[in-house]
Order: C-alpha cells, then sequence, then structure tokens
C-alpha cells in the first residue's frame, strides 16, 4: 500500500519516473527559468548520474528537455555530478560541473570516484530552451592539484566576480582528514583556474563539504543580490551539506575581500555547525539570484524515506521541494525563507476558520476541501505564558531529540497544538507539526516540530524503519506579540511547513496507506494544559501543475 500511485506529489519539481537528487545549475535566461538536476535516466535509485533539464516561465509550470550534460568524455566518462551556473558578463550562461574521470570499486562500501571540475557552455544563444550544451575539449578547467583530495573535490559554486581585479573566483566542496573546505579558485577568462594558497572558509570536524553555496545578502529588506554584489550593506552567507549527517548548515558572516576570506558571525550557531534552511528532510541546496524579479530563490532536494524495494516498485524516487525566498531576517541572525509567490497561482478551492477557541485535549476537523494537495495558513494566539513547561537546556543544540520525547500525544503545558496533516478520520494515521512553549531562565523558547510516528500503518515502514521526528526551534519573542503562524503544504507525501514566516522550515516525506485523496482529513489539535486560538486559518485545495511533460 505505501507504494500506492496516490502518494505520487503532484505540484513538487519531479520528472515522471526514476531517480533524483540535487538541483543543480539554477539560472534565469531570455524568460525562461531553467532547473537542472542529478538523475538517474535507468532506474528509481542513484547511479548513472546525468544532468537533467527542465524549463519554466513561472518555476510552478515545467517542460521537460532532454539531458543537457551526460557522460561523454574522458573527463566525465563516469558521471557527471553538481555544479552551478554562472551568467558571465556578456549575458552567456556557464556551467561548471563535475566529471567522474575514474572509480574504483574494490571496495564496494566505499568506492572511490575521482573528480575533477568542467566547463560547459550552450550551442546556441539565441534559443531560450538552451537545449544543447558544448563540453570543450580543454576540459577539465580545474584539474586536480597538489594538496587536494581527489576523491572529495566536488560540487562548484556560481561564481562571482570582481572588477577590482578583473577575475572571476570559485569555490569547490572538499575535505582533508576530516577537514570540510571551500577551496577557493581564481581566473580572468572562465578557463584557466588558479588554487588561492588558503580556503574561502574551512572547519575542523566537519567531514566533506558537498555542495557548498556562497551568495551575498542585503542587510535590508527582501531583495536579492546577484552573486557578485559586495560591499557596504551587504553580508555573506555560507552553506554546505554535511556529507557526516546528511544535514545542512549555513552561516551568516562577512566576506574580506582583499585577503579572500569568508569569516563567519558568532551569532549564527544554534548548534555547533551553523543554521538549518530546513530542519527536515532537505539537502544538496542551491541558490541562484532571479534578475527579473529581483530576488534570490533556494531549491532543495528531499530524498524518499520509504524503502528502496519500495522505490523500485513505485519507479520513482525525490523532489525538489518548492523553490523559496531567501532573505536577511532584520535581525540579522538568520534567513527567511518563503515559497516562492507564483505557487498561488495554484490555490483553488478555499475554506476559513477564523477565531477558533481550541481547548486542552480538542482536536477540530477543518473539512470542505480536499487536502492531500492543500497549502494551509493558520495563525494562533498564546494568551497564557505561565502554563509553560520548563525547557531542559540539555536540548538546547537538539531540538530533534527533544522533540522526539516530545511528541504530539505527549500532554504539555502552552501546546503541543498544530495540524494534524494527512490523518484519517479516526487518527489511527496523522503526521503532526506543532508548536511547544517552554519557559528557560530569562525567557520563552518556542519548539517547531514535524512528529510522523504515526504517519502510516504501511508495515514496512509501521516499526519506524525510518521515521525521524524533526524539529527546530523558533526565534520568536511571544511576550512581545502572542500570535504565531504556520503555513504548510502538503502534497501527498511531502509536508513542508514554514513557522513564524518563514523563521523555521520543516520538510518531511510521509506514506499514508489510508490518509490518501479524499480521506486525507486537516485537523487543528491542542494537547496542552491552556486554551489555544485560531486568530485564522485559510486552506485551499492546489490543483496540478504541468510537471515534466515533454516539451
Ligand atoms: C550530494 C552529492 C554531491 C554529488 C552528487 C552526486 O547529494 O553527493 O556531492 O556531486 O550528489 O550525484
Amino acid at each position: 500500500a505505501v507504494t500506492s500511485p496516490a502518494l505520487k506529489a503532484a505540484y513538487h519539481f519531479r520528472p515522471p519516473n526514476n531517480w533524483i537528487n540535487d538541483p543543480n545549475g539554477p539560472l534565469y535566461y531570455k524568460g525562461y527559468y531553467h532547473l537542472f538536476y542529478q538523475y538517474n535516466p535507468k532506474d528509481a535509485v542513484w547511479g548513472n548520474i546525468v544532468w537533467a533539464h527542465s524549463v519554466s516561465k513561472d518555476l510552478i509550470n515545467w517542460i521537460a528537455l532532454k539531458p543537457a550534460i551526460e557522460p561523454s568524455k574522458p573527463f566525465d566518462q563516469y558521471g557527471c555530478w553538481s555544479g552551478s551556473a554562472t551568467i558571465l558578463l556578456d549575458g552567456t550562461p556557464a556551467i561548471l560541473y563535475t566529471g567522474i574521470i575514474a572509480k574504483n570499486d574494490t571496495d564496494p562500501n566505499n568506492i572511490l570516484w575521482t573528480q575533477v571540475q568542467n566547463v560547459a557552455y550552450p550551442k546556441n544563444l539565441s534559443d531560450p530552451f538552451l537545449e544543447e550544451w558544448d563540453k570543450p575539449d580543454y576540459n577539465p578547467v580545474i584539474p586536480i592539484g597538489p594538496g587536494v583530495n581527489g576523491t572529495a573535490f566536488r560540487d562548484p559554486t556560481t561564481a562571482w566576480y570582481s572588477p577590482e581585479d578583473k577575475h572571476w573566483r570559485v569555490v569547490v566542496g572538499s575535505k582533508w582528514d576530516l577537514k570540510g573546505q571551500a577551496l577557493l579558485y581564481r581566473s580572468k577568462d572562465f578557463k584557466k583556474w588558479v588554487k588561492a594558497s588558503h580556503t574561502l572558509h574551512a572547519t575542523r570536524g566537519t567531514g566533506m563539504w558537498e555542495c557548498p553555496d556562497f551568495y551575498p545578502v542585503s542587510v535590508k529588506g527582501l531583495l536579492g543580490l546577484d552573486t557578485s554584489v559586495k560591499g557596504k550593506g551587504v553580508k555573506h552567507v555560507l552553506k554546505v551539506s554535511l556529507d557526516l549527517d546528511r544535514y545542512e548548515y549555513y552561516t551568516i558572516g562577512t566576506y574580506d575581500i582583499t585577503r579572500d576570506r569568508y569569516t563567519p558571525d558568532g551569532t549564527s550557531k544554534d548548534n555547533k555547525h551553523g543554521l538549518r534552511y530546513d530542519y527536515g528532510n532537505f539537502y544538496a541546496s542551491k541558490t541562484f539570484y532571479d534578475p527579473e524579479k529581483k530576488r534570490r530563490i533556494l531549491w532543495g532536494w528531499a530524498n524518499e524515506t520509504d524503502t528502496v524495494p519500495e522505490d523500485k516498485n513505485k519507479r520513482w524516487a525525490g523532489v525538489q521541494l518548492i523553490p523559496r525566498t531567501v532573505w536577511l531576517d532584520p535581525s540579522g541572525k538568520q534567513l527567511l525563507q518563503w515559497p516562492v509567490e507564483e505557487l498561488n497561482s495554484l490555490r483553488g478551492k478555499q475554506v476559513s476558520v477564523t477565531s477558533k477557541k481550541v481547548k486542552p485535549g480538542d482536536h477540530l476537523e477543518v473539512g470542505g476541501i480536499q487536502t492531500a494537495q492543500a497549502d494551509v495558513e493558520v495563525t494562533f494566539d498564546v494568551s497564557s505564558l505561565s502554563n509553560a513547561e520548563p525547557f531542559d537546556p540539555k536540548y538546547m543544540y537538539d531540538a530533534q531529540a527533544f522533540c522526539k520525547i516530545k511528541g504530539a500525544d505527549v500532554k504539555g503545558g502552552v501546546g503541543p497544538f498544530g495540524l494534524y496533516v494527512l490523518a484519517t478520520a479516526d487518527l489511527q494515521e496523522k503526521t503532526a507539526v506543532f508548536f511547544r512553549v517552554f519557559k528557560s531562565e530569562d525567557k520563552h523558547v518556542v519548539l517547531m516540530c514535524n512528529d510522523p510516528t504515526q504517519s502510516t500503518l504501511a508495515p514496512s515502514l509501521a516499526e519506524n524503519k525510518y521515521k525521524p521526528t524533526f524539529a527546530g526551534y523558533v526565534d520568536v519573542d511571544l511576550t512581545k506579540s502572542s500570535s504565531i503562524s504556520l503555513k504548510t503544504l502538503l502534497d501527498h507525501s511531502v509536508v513542508e511547513s514554514f513557522g513564524a514566516g518563514g523563521k523555521t522550515v520543516i520538510s518531511s516525506r510521509v506514506y499514508p496507506t489510508l490518509a490518501q485523496g479524499d480521506n486525507a482529513r486537516l485537523f487543528i489539535f491542542n494537547n496542552g494544559a491552556v486554551d489555544i486560538k485560531v486568530t485564522k486559518l485559510d486552506a485551499w485545495e492546489l490543483k496540478k501543475p504541468l510537471m515534466n511533460i515533454g516539451a
């Protein structure tokens, strides 16, 4: 039952079949958004990796094109791995990607892939679809140099340009022993790249830095910046995907252009590695600057959390989460994220609830629309904080472990309150997305959770094979404003939630056996000891966009 076709994500980006992983080289060109992604043309498991390619006018409706970059040359014959696009000074898009030049599989548990960086250019600049790509024979443009670990050397970023010295700069992810590294290269012509004598940034004990991303954010306002912007009124963000724990971390900091070094601010840490874009299933993300709407857009990949035989049987695996606009919170301490506004074009039938009290132990159904494929926005008002449970500082850097013991059914003081989504009428199956407020010495701590422990009755998953509870803290002061918002996007097997206007985001994959299609229900619940008020709830059915039907 887990493999039911009813669980196919409808509006999250994916090809009709097969395996996908990282989003690659997003770019905007001549009226079209382009998304490339790691794709196995033959199976629903990782392997045979090419750059699949789709285009869209609105980031929501997608047309599938043929793969843009496939293994064909000595410099990429074993795979075309992740990379990024850069728009050059004359408007030409260039792609830098990782080519696999050798494979040592003597140890099947630890296959060693030898990696170099290649460039590719569109063959026909007047084609807005950029269907044909040329990989010049002078590749690789960044071979493995001295002091570089050639089996941990991949995922080049978008390059940035300094008019002062007329050089492009790019970062390639790497490690040396367990020290994660952002290797820095410079080039005048995008062809000959010279390694800087030091890294842009490196951190001991973090392991391989996959899919680094480095970009400027404006200290004020929502507008995004082109990757080359630097100077006054600008902070920089460095994000890495840690192979070690399969989570991503970012810091906000300062880019010193004269020393060519990035230094994270001390403020951006809620655990030892930094902050998270998403405290759930979200990896290998990448941003790009959208010159059309002057915003920076973030794409991230969510893998399946069912079993490999189930993926093979259903013949697809992985989605890209809804592209999100990212900008700096006015506090300067974290980023904010929100689904691109174009998503609203899918909204259909709507229901609303206003000014509704939810008593301790209550759950109220929000009926009238189907909610297996829906957008839910709700604002809660918590007026009485005196009942908040005491916070255990031991969990200060581990919200996830905290939520594991403080799940949706564990009665609390202020909360848990929130939504049951993809739920059956009798709540046998349900995924809970909720808040819970704690009192610590000088302030209140707000925990946001995604509890999937009762999301499915499928025997293959019921015994908690891999149904991780996900959680993050929300940096709000409920004594100043007693309201807190939640937006949850539901797409059959995808639950993507934005807390407090995009301060804390959690995505997860769930596989209900009964709570599918019209049987998937939505509830508001409160398992705390005090009343909670729903100031306003709006829920919309979302239509199915054009999703990677052929050109
Ligand atoms: C991250 C990653 C990248 C690599 C690609 C291969 O998910 O491992 O480091 O380039 O996937 O598909």
